[in-house]
C-alpha cells in the first residue's frame, strides 16, 4: 500500500473538548534515523491542550515539517497563547519545532525531566525558562490536571509520560508507537489496524527493542492509572482499544512464536540451494519457518521477524576469508538490538577456505548467550546429497530445539 500525497492529514484535529491532535506526517524522509525505511511514512504526533486558565503543548515536530506545523497550532489558538511546552522525547523527530516554538513564545516554560532540559540547551539554546519535574509531580491548567510520569529510556533516557488526569489520556511518546503515517483517520476506530499493526512491530523492532526491561517497567508504572484515551508520538490514537498497543508491545518485549527464521547472503547460488531445501523440509514437518535473502530484504523486516522467534539459522558465504559483509552487519544489529538469547544453527558455503568462519560467528553469538544447534553446514560450492544428510540432522535437532523451548 503506497499513500497518495492528497491521503494524508496536514491539519489540527480534535481529540476531546479543548484536546487536540497538531501533529504532522512525514511522507518526504526515505530512512528514519538514516537507517530504517518508512517507505508508508510516519507520523509525528504532537497535541494541544486548553485549560481554562493555561495552554500546553506536548512535544513539537521534525523541523523539516514547522511550518504545517504552526499553522495546525494557529487553526486553535495563537501560539504566543501557549504557557508550557511540555518535552515527553528529545529526539528531534519531536524537537525539531522547538526553537520556531520559542521564537514565536519567547516567554514560554519548558518542562521536562533533568536530563530532557539539558539536552535542549545542547541541541538548541541556552536561555529560555524552564521547569524540571520530577516522577508524579502535578501542573494544574485550569480545569485540567497534568500529571508527570517518569519512563526513562523509552527510546531516551530523558523520556516522561504525560496524563490528563480529569480526562484519563495518557501521552507515551515513543512508547505504543508505530510507523506508518496517518491515512484517513488518527483513530483506531477508524483506520485499517491490520496495516498500522504490522507497522507496529517493525518500529518496536527497530526503535524500541533494545529497550525491552524498560517498556516492562513502565507499564508496571502505569498499570494503575485508568487510562481512556492513549496518545502516542507516533501512529494512531487509541480509543476504542487502549489495551491493543501496550498488549502488543509486551508481547514482543516477552514472547517468542514456534518459528525458525533463516537469514542468509548467497552471491553464487549455493547458500539458496540449501536454504530452500531446509525451507522444504522444515514445512513438511510442519515447522513454521520465514526465509529472507538479506541482499534482497532491509535487515528492518529480518529484526521484525528476528526478534519474537526461537531459533534462527545464518548462512554465509566466506568472502575474502571473513564473514560475508551483510551476515556481519545483521549480527551487529542483533547484538545492538539486544535480542533476546534464542537457538541458532549455521550454513557457511566457501570454495577453497573456511578461514573459521564459522568458529567467528558461533564466538560472537554465543558471547550473548544464545545456543547453537549442531551440526554446522559447512559446504563447499554446490550442494551434495551428504551435506543434504547433514541438513537433515539439523531438521531433527531443530524440531527438538522448538520442543524444548
Ligand atoms: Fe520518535 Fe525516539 O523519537
Amino acid at each position: 500500500m503506497i499513500l497518495k500525497k492528497e491521503e494524508y492529514f496536514m491539519s489540527s484535529i480534535k481529540i476531546l473538548e479543548n484536546i487536540y491532535w497538531i501533529g504532522v506526517n512525514d511522507k518526504r524522509n526515505i530512512l528514519f534515523e538514516g537507517l530504517w525505511p518508512i517507505p508508508y511514512g510516519i507520523s509525528y504526533n504532537s497535541y494541544i491542550i486548553k485549560g481554562s486558565e493555561k495552554i500546553a503543548l506536548i512535544d513539537t515536530v521534525d523541523k523539516y515539517y514547522e511550518k504545517e506545523f504552526i499553522s495546525n497550532i494557529k487553526e486553535i489558538i495563537n501560539p504566543q497563547k501557549i504557557e508550557y511546552l511540555i518535552l515527553n522525547h528529545l529526539e528531534p523527530d519531536h524537537s525539531g519545532s522547538f526553537e520556531e516554538i520559542l521564537r514565536i513564545a519567547p516567554k514560554i516554560k519548558v518542562i521536562g525531566s533533568h536530563l530532557a532540559i539539558n539536552i535542549a540547551k545542547k541541541y538548541y539554546k541556552e536561555d529560555f525558562e524552564s521547569i524540571i519535574i520530577k516522577d508524579n509531580d502535578t501542573l494544574s491548567l485550569g480545569d485540567k490536571t497534568l500529571k508527570f510520569i517518569e519512563a526513562p529510556w523509552l527510546h531516551w533516557p530523558e523520556t516522561i509520560f504525560t496524563y490528563i488526569i480529569e480526562d484519563q489520556i495518557l501521552f507515551s511518546g515513543d512508547a505504543f508507537g508505530g510507523f506508518g503515517a496517518l491515512n484517513k483517520g488518527i483513530f483506531d476506530e477508524e483506520i485499517d489496524m491490520s496495516f498500522y499493526e504490522k507497522e507496529m512491530k517493525r518500529y518496536f523492532a527497530n526503535i524500541v527493542s533494545h529497550y525491552s526491561n524498560f517498556v516492562i517497567k513502565a507499564k508496571e508504572k502505569i498499570n494503575s492509572l485508568p487510562i481512556k484515551i492513549l496518545c502516542p508520538a507516533h501512529g494512531p490514537i487509541y480509543k476504542k482499544n487502549i489495551e491493543y498497543p501496550i498488549s502488543k508491545y509486551l508481547q514482543w518485549c516477552l514472547k517468542d512464536e514456534d518459528k525458525v527464521l533463516i537469514i542468509y547472503g548467497s552471491m553464487y547460488g549455493h547458500i539458496n540451494e540449501i536454504v530452500e531445501y531446509l525451507e522444504r523440509k522444515l514445512k513438511e514437518k510442519k515447522v513454521k519457518v520465514i526465509s529472507y535473502n538479506l541482499s534482497y530484504t532491509h535487515p528492518s523486516y529480518i529484526l521484525t521477524d528476528l526478534i519474537d522467534c526461537k531459533i534462527f539459522l545464518l548462512g554465509s558465504p566466506v568472502y575474502e576469508a571473513s564473514i560475508f559483509p551483510l551476515i556481519a552487519n545483521m549480527i551487529e544489529l542483533i547484538k545492538i538490538k539486544h535480542i533476546r538469547p534464542k537457538a541458532f544453527g549455521l550454513l557457511i558455503n566457501f570454495t577453497w577456505g573456511e578461514s573459521k568462519v564459522s568458529e567467528k560467528i558461533r564466538k560472537e553469538l554465543q558471547e550473548i548467550g544464545m545456543n547453537f544447534i549442531e551440526p554446522c553446514l559447512l559446504t563447499k560450492g554446490k550442494i551434495t546429497e551428504e551435506d543434504k544428510k547433514s541438513a537433515n540432522i539439523l531438521i531433527e535437532n531443530i524440531i527438538e530445539k522448538l520442543q524444548s523451548l
